[in-house]
């Protein structure tokens, strides 16, 4: 077994370098996978393009992998060699290229890893990592929305949540998650993706092209209780969109962004509404991790009740092609994740 990465070899170095890397020695209770599918994350385009996040060069960048355990921690107990898995992968936190996703094998976290039942392929599965723990980070931990977990047949709250953008990634998990956490959801995409957030599970959809969108959603939905309002997209419009609508609702006056935590907020966001940001992969740290990674999506893969979503728009195959699936994603996507296999 040898190892190869996509090197980002200096600060906005582009195209990624395609050479040796060593392999990755797994301790406690850390897994190595041999990944089979990629995924790419707006994260990634921005650090090799503007070189935020300073970073040890050279390093390897991705979040997002599926793949085969080929080898596990001393301390490691739910998953064995062979393991067919999917993993929520940092080389950021740690600034460690081992853990990144863009090479053939990585060094992930038990923590962070669910397993993939047989009928769910590594490139359906490679859109749900960052999506899944970035999602969960806002929405569960007490510093962010602090919502009640998923779980199986979960207690009806009868609350409504504000998922803004419910096509991005983010946003398609998080629907799914607060549903299973016993919620309604209420989400905004544009008017060709609103069937699809209904199939996976939003009881109220609404066309953010719309000028009136945030209007109708306080018109329709004003009297109902309020769980908290949670913004999968990064413009300053829809933060203080989620932000109006919030200041309606009887309920948490919050919006949960998704701002990384090193970012400053926007100016000009009103005073009296409060707003968090998150750290992506936070919940690994925490309990949230154990019930979600841990528990909830390995259960709901396997029952089909949680679904790869958006559905992966698969750029192309090996190492090489990383550099143009990034590039491909700077183009757009809508309710898509660009994926690249390593056969
Ligand atoms: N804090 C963190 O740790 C962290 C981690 C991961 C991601 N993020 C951030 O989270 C955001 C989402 O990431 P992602 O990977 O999920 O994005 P993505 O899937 O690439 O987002 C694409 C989607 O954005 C939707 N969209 C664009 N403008 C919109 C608007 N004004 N209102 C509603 N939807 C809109 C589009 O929906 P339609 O096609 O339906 O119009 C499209 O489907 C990014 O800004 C990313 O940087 C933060």
């Amino acid at each position: 077994m040898t190892n190869k990465a996509a090197w980002l070899t200096a600060a906005k170095a582009r195209p990624f370098k395609v050479d040796d890397a060593p392999m990755p020695m797994p301790s406690g209770t850390e897994i190595v996978v041999r990944n089979h599918a990629v995924a790419i994350n707006p994260v990634d385009w921005a650090i090799q393009a503007t070189g935020m996040f300073p970073l040890p060069y050279p390093a390897v960048l991705g979040l997002d992998a599926a793949g085969q355990v080929t080898a596990v921690g001393e301390s490691v107990s739910k998953f064995k060699i062979g393991d067919r898995v999917v993993t929520s992968l940092d080389p950021f936190a740690k600034k460690d290229p081992r853990r990144g996703a863009f090479q053939l094998y990585s060094l992930a976290r038990e923590e962070g890893t669910a397993k993939l039942p047989d009928s769910i392929n590594y490139s359906e599965a490679a859109v749900l990592p960052l999506a899944v723990s970035t999602s969960a980070s806002a929405l569960f931990q007490e510093d962010t929305l602090g919502l009640q977990l998923p779980m199986p047949n979960a207690t009806p709250t009868g609350k409504v949540v504000l998922i803004w953008g419910g096509s991005t990634s983010l946003g398609a998990c998080a629907i799914q998650l607060v549903v299973a956490a016993g919620y309604e959801v209420a989400t905004t995409a544009s008017a060709h993706n609103l069937d699809a957030m209904k199939a996976i599970g939003a009881k109220f959809v609404y066309d953010h092209t719309k000028e009136t969108v945030a209007d109708d959603i306080i018109t329709d939905l004003k009297h109902l209780d309020f769980g908290g309002a949670y913004c999968a997209v990064l413009t300053t419009e829809s933060i203080k969109q989620c932000a109006k609508i919030a200041r309606e609702f009887n309920g948490k006056k919050l919006v949960q962004t998704v701002l990384g935590v090193e970012m400053p907020f926007p100016e000009g966001l009103p005073e009296d509404i409060a707003f968090r940001n998150v750290y992506g992969t936070s919940l690994l740290e925490n309990e949230v991790g154990t019930a979600i990674w841990g528990n909830y999506i390995p259960e709901a893969l396997a029952a089909g009740s949680f679904k790869c979503v958006p559905p992966p728009l698969i750029f192309g195959e090996g190492l090489d092609a990383i550099q143009g699936a990034l590039d491909r994603w700077k183009e757009g996507v809508s309710y898509q994740k660009v994926v690249v296999e390593l056969p």
